[in-house]
């Protein structure tokens, strides 16, 4: 049996947030219950460090920024995804995972991919979604989409457009876990088509 954790990615301003909105909605009108977690984040820790990795104000290499995604999905995996997904009650839903670091810090930063794998895989241990939805679309839209920007939106597009392409990537290594979705599409549309390969997926 698969298990019920479910993460969203994609680069910023694509429309993740709202569609994992419209996706929680949808499980609350199937009496279908949930847990929404958000990376880096989930834990008072956790949410110390969000702080500090999005912050204008600091200045913070690429290995020291790694380092600090990691530690912070340490403590949310050991913390709450864990025990979690040790009951298998509720849907987790997470808004980022393992692979927003592969993308952004591997292919969007430079470091070393195979160094992110092992502290990943030593991280989250079994704790991986069996399904993750990662919406794609054109980069202009999405760079339009962002408002006031934070440390890690500030980086600029060509190194989102290496982060777009990381993530693409990543979905091919991982074809049975991934659910590509064209974000270039309207909101309803894209939450269909999310609904629809969660109940391909978990409710039949
Ligand atoms: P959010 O804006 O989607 O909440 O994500 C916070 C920012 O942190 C976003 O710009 C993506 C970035 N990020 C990484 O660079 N590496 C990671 O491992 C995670 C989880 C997020």
């Amino acid at each position: 049996m698969i298990n019920k954790f479910i993460s969203f990615e994609g680069v910023d301003g694509v429309g993740k947030t709202t569609q994992i909105d419209l996706f929680l909605k949808k499980l609350n009108e199937n009496n279908l219950s949930y847990d929404l977690f958000r990376e880096p984040g989930g834990t008072v820790l956790s949410e110390k460090i969000r702080n500090i990795l999005l912050d204008n104000s600091n200045q913070i290499s690429d290995i020291t920024e790694t380092l600090l995604f990691l530690t912070a999905r340490s403590d949310l995996v050991n913390k709450k995804l864990l025990p979690k997904l040790e009951k298998n009650e509720s849907y987790i839903i997470c808004d980022r995972f393992l692979d927003s670091t592969l993308a952004y810090q591997a292919y969007g930063r430079g470091i070393d991919l195979d160094l992110i794998n092992s502290i990943t895989n030593a991280v989250v241990e079994t704790v991986v979604p069996s399904t993750t939805f990662l919406l794609d679309c054109h980069i202009d839209i999405s760079i339009k989409r962002l408002g006031k920007k934070d440390r890690m939106e500030s980086a600029g597009k060509d190194f989102l457009s290496k982060v777009k392409h990381g993530f693409l990537e990543l979905a091919l290594l991982s074809k049975n876990r991934y659910v590509i979705i064209d974000a270039n599409k309207s909101i309803s549309e894209i939450e269909d088509l999310i609904w629809g390969h969660f109940q391909k997926r978990y409710l039949k």
